[in-house]
């Protein structure tokens, strides 16, 4: 398994794996538009050529970055590359100076795994929701909030 950063060459899988589970209501989709503009977000998990897992790293605020856009190859869940893509965003973010990752999700156990713990979302700052606006579930999110210090 190669860990790595995206290139432009791997939207067209990265769409594809992210809008399977977004059609399945497990996540929120993502347009090519916001592949693009967010690659240097991502690390990719790739496998024998084909892109199995991806996740992103976006920064929020001072010391506050967000994991999001978690996806892993149905294939091959469960097999530790989902908790790999997030020590290595943890990372990322460690070198840039955060100090507070959060994440907002349908999976919480899957973060409480990695030390997240759940907390009110109203304990985010408000920039977190400016992008929420245009989600269709807005002003009903379920998706539930956790954070961890790193
Ligand atoms: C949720 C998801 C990202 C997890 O990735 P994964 O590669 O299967 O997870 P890992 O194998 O690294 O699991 C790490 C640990 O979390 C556990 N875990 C994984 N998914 C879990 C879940 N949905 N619920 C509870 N625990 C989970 C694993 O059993 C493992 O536990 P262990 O430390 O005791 O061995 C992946 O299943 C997925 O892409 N799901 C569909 C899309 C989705 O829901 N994305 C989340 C959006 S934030």
């Amino acid at each position: 398994m190669i860990y790595r950063k995206p290139t432009f060459k791997d939207v067209e899988a990265m769409f594809e794996l992210v809008n399977n589970y977004a059609e399945q209501g497990l996540m929120l989709g993502r347009s090519r538009n916001v592949l693009y503009e967010s690659l240097r977000d991502f690390i990719v998990a790739e496998e024998n050529g084909e892109i199995v897992g991806m996740g992103a790293l976006y920064l929020m605020w001072n010391e506050l970055a967000e994991i999001r856009a978690m996806a892993i190859a149905p294939q091959v869940t469960k097999s530790g590359i989902g908790r790999n893509i997030v020590q290595a965003l943890i990372e990322e973010a460690k070198n840039l100076g955060v100090t507070t990752v959060f994440a907002l999700t349908y999976q919480p156990d899957f973060f409480k795994k990695q030390g997240f713990t759940e907390l009110p979302k109203e304990e985010l700052p408000h920039k977190v929701w400016k992008e929420c606006i245009n989600c269709t579930k807005f002003p009903n999110c379920d998706e539930i909030a956790l954070s961890i210090k790193i």
